[in-house]
């Protein structure tokens, strides 16, 4: 049976996004990257929630992005090889490959991916995530934790489901970035 993993770059108070929506100081130097490049590189299925999704299109469509770092290029192929699921009830059109839409979280379809699927799925934004969570399908978490307090903003993880995590595996970087690798269950 494939994982299901939850991925997000927080602050150290647990945002993903600051209260202007701003995430300029989530990005990834290369040595972050390039780990979140071997990391992403064995999974089959990203399940995206809309706004995510639209962050992360440019990384088919922006041509300017693959020229910035050996690092983001990789990303970009590793992205564009990958199946994504957009779950949004808004969207008309969707501007990459292998893309297609779901119009309702279904948590049993999504558990019947995990039982038939031979690669990992991700899952995200946190909206979509939290679903995921009070379902008890989220099996893992990939957490990075970049060096600052925003007070406010985006929550990366649902204020309202309690998991215990066992942790797996922790790495720091030379940005100040800490990697926290998680395995959940219920308490
Ligand atoms: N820290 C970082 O590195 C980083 C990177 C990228 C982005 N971000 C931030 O993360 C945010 C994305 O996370 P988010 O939590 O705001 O949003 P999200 O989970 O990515 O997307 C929420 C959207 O997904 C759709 N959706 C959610 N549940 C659904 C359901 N049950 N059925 C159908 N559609 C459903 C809806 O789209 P519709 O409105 O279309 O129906 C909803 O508005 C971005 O806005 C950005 O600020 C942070």
């Amino acid at each position: 049976m494939a994982r299901l993993i939850y991925s997000a770059i927080s602050s150290l108070d647990g945002y993903v996004a600051d209260q202007d929506g701003n995430f300029d100081w989530a990005a990834p130097d290369e040595e972050v990257h390039a780990f979140i490049n071997d990391l992403d590189r064995p999974l089959g299925t990203y399940l995206y929630g809309r706004r995510l999704y639209e962050t992360m299109v440019g990384w088919e469509i922006d041509p300017t992005l693959v020229e910035q770092s050996p690092q983001m290029e990789d990303f970009a192929r590793i992205w564009q090889s990958a199946d994504k699921i957009v779950y949004s009830r808004t969207l008309e059109v969707i501007s990459t490959a292998r893309t297609r839409i779901e119009r309702a979280f279904d948590p049993e379809a999504v558990r019947q991916m995990k039982d038939l699927a031979e690669r990992d799925l991700i899952v995200g934004g946190p909206e979509l995530a939290a679903q995921a969570f009070e379902v008890d399908l989220v099996d893992e978490c990939h957490l990075f934790v970049a060096p600052i307090v925003v007070g406010g903003g985006k929550r990366s993880l649902p204020e309202d489901v309690r998991l215990k995590l066992e942790l797996l595996d922790e790495r720091r970087f030379s940005s100040g970035m800490v990697y926290l690798y998680y395995r959940t269950s219920r308490m």
